[in-house]
């Protein structure tokens, strides 16, 4: 949530700034605003979109070999221009200038203390008293870097910022503290961005802020404090990476919109992450870490937090686990988990699942477990350099590649794609799983790629169906057993691109109440793939037929079910057993972009939300 860029070099550095703002649009979207020092400090606020403040930068000519630069999801103040980023101090001697990603939760107490002190407060927003309490710090410490230090030690709460001042003119400040932030180092200057994606068009030499770090960036070189903990802040060493992303990585390329590629990159990110075992004979538990082996021979149960799509994938998995592995398994949305008295078991292994791993309430779930004795974590997770993989004790990568359509596609199912690795590992150690069946299985994620290959090629059929759902204000999505997460997943997807309220349930659960909302305007929605539960699923469906209810059902090749008036079938290639859930995905993605597509909605950015939810 909230992008930040900055930039300071030898040359014109707005167009870096605007392009990398425009690549990290997806993590909010409800205004936009640079700072420039070019003489004095100037600034450009939009509530439209960074195209709108472009436009603006550039019918001003704005240029400056140093800024600053955000992109707001907002959480203090309505989306208007005064409570945009970049937020001021002072107008007399000097001027601090300040954008944020994150929640100062002490914000009020902090707001009557500077008031007091006569700082006068123009928006809402929390971030202003950031601004001032720099400022008021630059009078004790006329080191921009030592006020910024000072004023960071008095916040409370997950921030990224990014400081610039008038009378340090070369130089621009960061720090990080529960919101992600990196910097830059290139050849004609260095930069700062909240995501990689921003600046992999100046260089791929990147340094990952750790949690209290502050650092300084001039033209020609960076310094880093660490002000974690009492004391002084002391200076530290960041490694420097080479970012192995490269920029088509984050470009649409010859797709319509960012989701639409994600759909159609499945197979090859599925691959990506199963790399380890797609030409192996046997599973390790070395994949999750040189401690995995030993954990999870500890391992009596599985607590899995997650929020979102994540969480389904969670849930998806409690099914393969308790009947592969044998091993109870709770799935939790982390948001709700955080705030209660679990009991808690120490040999539970606590399974954190997240495509940013940024998401607060995964991140707080999963220090909050541990806090209650759970001694071992596990985090699975796209983000290489994220807080919940430092955080966790075993980590997994799901290999997706960066996500940028808000709408999780291809990190759903890759997740799965992990999890299955998770379930045949645990089921191995616990001997529950033969060699035999092992081959099998690996044999089965080998065929993955392929099979979602497969699947994708319903989307001509799934077109035709988007165009009737797209009058319709209300749809339900059945599925049975590991595919009614699958169900809570397409309900998902549609709600939020295409703005149709959907609801997913259990189809053995219509008839103690939902089936009341079947009419001939309500779409159903089934997953029908040929598993055990599909006489059951045929049972439910003729409850909705014989109501009227228009049917559309996803179901296998070999699915024995029939087209009829108000039934209507799209086939699946093939039935893939308990791989079936992560190819019965794909048609559900499918539709959503479709419909969002026929109701000409901002795909990508969709209203209200943004990627990476940082806050709570
Ligand atoms: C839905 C979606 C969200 C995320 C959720 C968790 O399409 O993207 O529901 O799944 O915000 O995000 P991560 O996985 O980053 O923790």
């Amino acid at each position: 949530m909230c992008g930040i860029v900055g930039a300071v070099a030898q040359n014109n550095i707005v167009p870096t700034l605007l392009e990398g703002l425009h690549r990290l649009e997806y993590r909010g979207y409800d205004s936009a605003g640079i700072a420039l020092l070019n003489g004095g400090l100037n600034r450009l606020r939009t509530t439209g979109r960074v195209a709108e403040l472009s436009k603006l930068v550039n019918e001003r000519q704005f240029q400056s070999k140093i800024g600053i630069a955000h992109t707001r999801w907002a959480t203090h103040g309505a989306p208007s221009e005064r409570n945009t980023h970049p937020h001021f101090s002072g107008g007399g001697v000097s001027k601090v200038a300040v954008v944020h990603n994150g929640i100062i939760e002490n914000h009020e107490a902090l707001h009557q203390r500077l008031q007091d002190a006569g700082f006068e407060f123009v928006s809402d927003t929390d971030t202003e008293v950031i601004a001032h309490l720099i400022m008021l710090n630059l009078e004790k410490a006329p080191d921009l870097l030592e006020a910024v230090c000072r004023s960071v030690a008095e916040l409370q709460g997950a921030y990224a910022i990014a400081v610039m001042e008038e009378t340090h003119p070369d130089r621009i400040i960061v720090s990080r503290n529960g919101a992600p932030l990196l910097l830059g180092l290139g050849e004609d200057g260095n930069y700062a961005a909240s995501d990689v994606s921003a600046l992999l068009q100046v260089t791929k030499r990147m340094i990952y802020l750790e949690e209290g770090d502050v650092a300084e960036l001039r033209r020609d070189g960076y310094r880093i404090v660490s002000c974690l903990g009492a004391g002084p802040c002391k200076e530290v060493e960041r490694a420097v990476h080479e970012s192995k992303l490269t920029n088509e990585a984050v470009e649409m390329g010859p797709y319509a919109h960012f989701m639409q590629k994600e759909i159609f990159e499945q197979p090859g990110a599925v691959a990506n992450t199963l790399e380890m075992v797609l030409n192996a004979h046997s599973i390790s538990p070395r994949l999750f870490g040189s401690e995995a082996e030993n954990i999870f021979k500890q391992t009596k149960s599985i607590l899995i937090l997650a929020c979102g799509t994540s969480y389904h994938a969670g849930l998806v998995a409690r099914y393969w686990i308790e009947s592969v592995a044998g091993l109870t398994c709770n799935v939790e949305i982390a948001s709700e988990y955080r705030y209660r008295d679990p009991v808690s078991q120490s040999n539970a292994l606590v399974v954190g699942i997240s495509q940013s791993g940024e998401t607060a309430d995964t991140l707080a779930a999963l220090s909050y477990a541990k806090s209650l004795g759970h001694r071992h974590s596990l985090a699975i997770c796209n983000v290489a350099e994220s807080a919940l993989v430092r955080q966790a004790d075993l980590r997994f990568l799901t290999r997706a590649g960066p996500e940028i359509g808000v709408a999780s596609t291809k990190a759903f199912t890759t997740q799965l794609a992990a999890l299955m690795l998770l379930t045949m590992t645990l089921s191995k150690l616990r001997g529950k799983l033969s060699d035999e069946r092992e081959l099998e299985m690996i044999a089965a994620l080998r065929h993955l790629p392929v099979a979602l290959q497969h699947a994708l090629q319903v989307e001509t059929q799934v077109k035709a169906w988007a165009e009737r759902f797209s009058q319709k204000r209300h749809a339900l999505f059945l599925g049975r057993g590991m595919h009614y997460p699958i169900a809570m997943e397409g309900a998902l997807k549609l709600k939020e691109i295409s703005y149709i309220h959907a609801e997913a349930y259990p189809a053995g659960e219509l008839k103690h109440g939902p089936l009341a909302l079947v009419d001939k305007d309500m779409p159903v929605v089934a997953i029908a793939p040929n598993d055990a539960l599909l006489e059951k699923l045929k049972s439910n469906l003729q409850e909705v037929h014989a109501r009227g209810g228009e049917l559309y059902v996803f179901a296998d090749a070999d699915s024995r079910i029939q087209e009829s008036e108000g039934l209507h079938i799209i086939r699946m290639a093939e039935h893939a057993g308990l791989l079936s859930p992560i190819l019965h995905t794909v048609p559900l993605q499918l539709l959503a972009y479709h419909v969002a597509l026929q109701k000409g909605t901002d795909i990508d950015k969709p209203r209200n939300l943004a990627k990476s939810v940082t806050v709570e």
